[in-house]
């Protein structure tokens, strides 16, 4: 019987431990975490969302404080148009994220970023251009393009001196989208590293609709091998969504797949963003508790544990300080939701908007507890304490488990 251990992700001539650690935005997937996969030979993710927000915390620079002074004029209007973030503080706050991961990193492994195209920030395509030449400068190992691919982004990067020498990945759904993909990128001469299929069963946002149930990663998986095949292209493939053990990741090695891509193992690791009173919400999760919906103003399904503060809430967009979800036209579907609810509620102080939510605050604040379907598995990974609370495991401590583990066995972490 095999483990992960005995298959090797190839780029050229690097061997890697085929596991890598999925984004998580935001600010889930911490440098720390992609750090302790790359140290262990494999690949981490930090994550590009909101990246001037993360910066403030980490870094403590004054970002947010100063896009909301500069537009606090506007804060009690319905109209955002005029809410633009400064291409120079985005830059910034990646440089600074990018360069001290980098300067950090240890081992054989990698460490790539992972690129919300969701994120519009109200010009797509300049802070999207900002924020990848950034990353490349700064000395990513690799950049992975999230769904809601943005079908222009390598021809974005074509000019950077680095354009061929990091490796540049995306996550599709479907063969379709990357036979999309593939078309539009034909002038850039330029093929994808690796290609990370995303099933229904991840965590974060869909890239499918509200029928997601009725699909497979295992099936979506095949096609894309197959078609890689027949279009006789040698690109590493990446499933992800729902692979929780070794020996699912192994079922996969054996069939065509060159690596696995995993996060919701990771959302209980130390070293994981998630504030450690919430990841016991994410250990105590029960496959009830457990949704996708359609509350994200990005138009995808999300996928979501339902006691989190962010489902229902009605608090008052704050794109003055965040905006990052604000389209090309300056509009975001929570605005519109929340405005049809204070329009109807016109003497409420408080009142809950319930089809859409407002995902930079609660985002930001961690109040979105985005998680992927297997969630509910995650308290036979740990120990309960007598406190009834479980303990949290380490990086290490999973990523081994993946690599070593056979038989759909789980180590338990050694008892605190
Ligand atoms: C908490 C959480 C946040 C996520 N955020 C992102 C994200 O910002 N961008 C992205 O491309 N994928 C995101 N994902 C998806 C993961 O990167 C990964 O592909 C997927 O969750 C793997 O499936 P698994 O969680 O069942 O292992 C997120 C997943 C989780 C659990």
């Amino acid at each position: 019987m095999k483990c992960v251990d005995d298959f090797r992700l190839r780029f050229g001539k690097r061997e890697l431990v085929p596991i890598m650690i999925g984004g998580m935005g935001v600010d889930i997937s911490t440098a720390e975490l992609a750090l302790e996969a790359a140290r262990l030979g494999g690949i981490g993710h930090i994550s590009d969302a909101m990246l001037p927000t993360v910066t403030d915390k980490r870094y403590k620079t004054k970002f947010v404080s100063e896009k909301q002074k500069q537009y606090k004029l506007n804060i009690l209007e319905t109209d955002k148009t005029i809410v633009k973030f400064d291409l120079e503080q985005v830059a910034e706050a990646s440089r600074l994220h990018v360069r001290s991961t980098m300067d950090a990193k240890r081992g054989d492994g990698m460490v790539f970023i992972n690129c919300m195209e969701k994120l519009t920030m109200n010009a797509p395509r300049e802070t999207l251009r900002t924020r990848m030449l950034t990353a490349l400068d700064e000395g990513i190992d690799g950049i992975t393009l999230a769904a809601g691919l943005h079908l222009g982004s390598f021809a974005m990067m074509q000019d950077h001196p680095r354009f061929h020498d990091a490796k540049l990945g995306i996550i599709v759904s479907s063969v379709r989208a990357l036979q999309l993909f593939l078309r539009k990128n034909v002038k850039t001469n330029r093929l994808p590293d690796y290609i990370v299929v995303e099933g229904p069963l991840a965590g974060g946002h869909l890239g499918f609709g509200m029928d997601w149930a009725q699909y497979d990663l295992r099936t979506i998986t095949a096609e894309v091998i197959q078609f890689l095949k027949n279009e006789q292209l040698d690109i590493p493939v990446i499933p992800a969504g729902g692979i929780f053990t070794g020996s699912d990741a192994v079922s996969y090695l054996e069939t065509g797949s060159s690596a696995v891509q995993v996060a919701t193992r990771f959302t209980v690791a130390e070293e994981c963003g998630i504030p450690k009173k919430i990841q016991q919400e994410y250990f105590k999760a029960s496959e009830e508790d457990i949704e996708v919906n359609t509350l994200s103003p990005t138009g995808y399904p999300m996928r979501m544990i339902k006691g989190c503060p962010a489902i229902g809430s009605g608090i008052r967009p704050n794109c003055e300080a965040f905006g990052y979800v604000l389209d090309g036209n300056g509009r975001c579907g929570y605005i519109d939701a929340y405005n049809r609810v204070v329009a109807e509620n016109p003497d409420a102080k408080k009142f809950s908007v319930p089809d859409k939510t407002c995902l930079c605050t609660h985002m930001r604040n961690y109040d979105l507890w985005t998680c992927g379907h297997y969630a509910y598995r995650l308290k036979d990974t740990s120990h309960r304490n007598e406190d009834g609370s479980y303990q949290l495991l380490t990086a290490e401590h999973i990523f081994l488990d993946y690599q070593f583990s056979k038989d759909n066995k789980i180590a338990l972490p050694a008892k605190k």
